[in-house]
């Protein structure tokens, strides 16, 4: 299998075995989008209520937002992968729980596992949490880490506000479009092989 078919039945499993509570009231498992090659991987907080419809993550306004800043840098949806830290809508889209973040992880690593992206790029504080924890997103958003992570080893992280939180506030907006546009500078420094630790 290539990696995009590992990837496909990796994301199959998720939808039909997963341990993860919130699986009970979603309509159905959102697994993530995009290239098994991308060399970008997103991570955002949790599906809503579109993307549990359809079971595609960012597909409502977050996700179009989302698509014009790609553009920005030249990238399309098909050019990155993306996906959530968990792969079912919370109820009402409350927060996740740290028990349901647990209970996703095993997914989450095992598809950072078959992509290997040169960079992940956590949306929102949910996903900078898990990864960067004991971090103000307010204090370090714009910001890359490199960070070690079990079973896969060195990885860099950037950290963005979440899109459907910088949507209809004017600052966080400019802001986060700002930190964007940062993303093909770092990607060519870690290919470069210099990024900072
Ligand atoms: N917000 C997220 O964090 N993920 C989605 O899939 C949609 C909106």
């Amino acid at each position: 299998m290539n990696k995009q078919e590992t990837l496909d039945a990796l994301n199959e499993r998720m939808s039909l075995q997963c341990d993860c509570s919130l699986r009970i009231q979603a309509t159905q498992a959102v697994p993530g989008d995009g290239s098994a090659l991308a060399e970008i991987l997103f991570i955002g907080e949790a599906p809503g209520k579109n993307e549990d419809l359809q079971g595609i993550p960012f597909i409502g306004a977050a996700g179009k937002f989302l698509s014009e800043m790609l553009a920005t840098i030249e990238l399309k949806r098909e050019d990155i992968y993306i996906t959530n830290i968990v792969k079912y809508r919370p109820p009402n889209n409350r927060d996740p729980l740290p028990e349901e973040i647990s209970a996703c992880l095993p997914s989450l690593y095992k598809q950072i596992k078959i992509i290997r992206p040169k960079i992940i790029v956590t949306l929102g504080r949910h996903a900078m949490e898990h990864f960067i924890p004991g971090k103000k997103i307010s204090l370090v958003h714009g910001q890359a880490f490199r960070r070690a992570l079990p079973g896969i080893g060195s990885q860099v992280f950037f950290v963005l506000y979440h899109p459907a939180a910088a949507l209809y506030n004017g600052s966080l907006r400019a802001t986060l479009i700002e930190d964007f546009k940062k993303i093909p500078k770092v990607l060519e420094k870690i290919k470069e092989g210099n990024h900072e630790k």
